[in-house]
């Protein structure tokens, strides 16, 4: 298992607001004063309804768009005072996508290699480094099959290695497993896993997937452009419990309150309900 590095901030956002468009009445406040931190080595997930403003605030941490006020700092450099954005984006973050925008032409090495025309290596270095992460991430084998040939959790895979290309210092995945299978959202999962407890990627994972959030070590919760609730990711009976805490019947049996208003005590003894309830 690796070590939380949180001597090292690889993201901070502060105050983070976008407004979308300029008409007062047409006016949408899709991000309103976010402010966060991800460490270096984390695995975080962001999560809330569709419309909340995830995708805004991946933007924004990757440099694809600015904010109309508040700061972003990635590995302690302000993003407004870059000058050069299309270098930032491509050595410092990697982007995956729902859809996997991959080039069909290309071979899944191929579009590895991408990434890595411009930055200064030769063509066999890039090849060499190309089939290292094709191997990262399982797909050693498909190296010479183009996207038609692959299957949507393989194609996602290929991305994710694409975005490693450049060794950056933060995956920014935004609901990789939206347009896959359950099987094949696991596999993609199981790669980021490894990538985040073998390799100390840092990863932020948009996703409206309880299961797939349940898989990294701290949800950001964000509902009408705020986060508004964070909460690290326990054991799975932890988990199970907070659950059925905010299920109807959980609620019922509480009153209203939630597990985190209750005190020790009250907490623990209703556990043992709830565990008994649960059996
Ligand atoms: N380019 C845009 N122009 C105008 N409004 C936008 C734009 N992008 C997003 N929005 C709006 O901002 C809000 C947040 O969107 P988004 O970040 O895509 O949410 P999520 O990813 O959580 O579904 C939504 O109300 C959306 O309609
Ligand atoms: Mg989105």
């Amino acid at each position: 298992m690796n070590a939380l590095h949180t001597d090292r901030i690889v993201v901070e956002a502060i105050d983070l607001t976008k407004i979308y468009g300029d008409g007062k009445a047409a006016q949408v406040r899709a991000l309103d004063g976010v402010t966060f931190r991800i460490y270096g080595a984390e695995f975080v997930a962001v999560m809330g309804p569709s419309g909340s403003g995830k995708s805004t605030l991946l933007n924004l941490v990757g440099a694809l768009d600015r904010p109309t006020s508040g700061q972003v700092m990635v590995n302690g450099q302000d993003l407004s005072r870059l000058r050069d954005l299309d270098g930032f984006r491509a050595r410092t973050v990697g982007f995956v996508f729902q859809m996997h925008n991959l080039i069909p032409t290309l071979t899944a090495l191929e579009n590895v290699e991408v990434p890595m025309q411009g930055q200064g290596l030769g063509e066999r270095v890039r090849r060499k480094r190309a089939k290292e992460l094709l191997d990262r991430v399982g797909l050693a084998d498909r190296a010479h099959h183009v996207p038609a040939q692959l299957s949507g959790g393989q194609r996602q895979k290929v991305a994710i290695a694409r975005a490693l290309a450049n060794n950056p210092s933060i995956i920014l995945a935004d609901e990789p497993t939206g347009n896959l299978d359950s099987a094949s959202g696991d596999e993609v999962m199981n790669v980021l896993e490894i990538l985040h407890s073998q390799h100390d990627t840092t990863i932020m994972l948009v996703t409206h997937d309880p299961l797939v959030a349940r898989r990294t070590h701290r949800i950001l919760m964000m509902q009408d452009g705020k986060v508004i609730h964070e909460d690290l990711v326990g054991d799975t009976y932890t988990e199970d419990l907070k659950a059925l805490a905010r299920s109807d019947l959980g609620q019922a049996v509480l009153g209203g309150l939630t597990l985190d208003a209750l005190s020790t005590a009250e907490s623990n003894a209703m556990r043992s309900i709830l565990a008994r309830v649960a059996s």
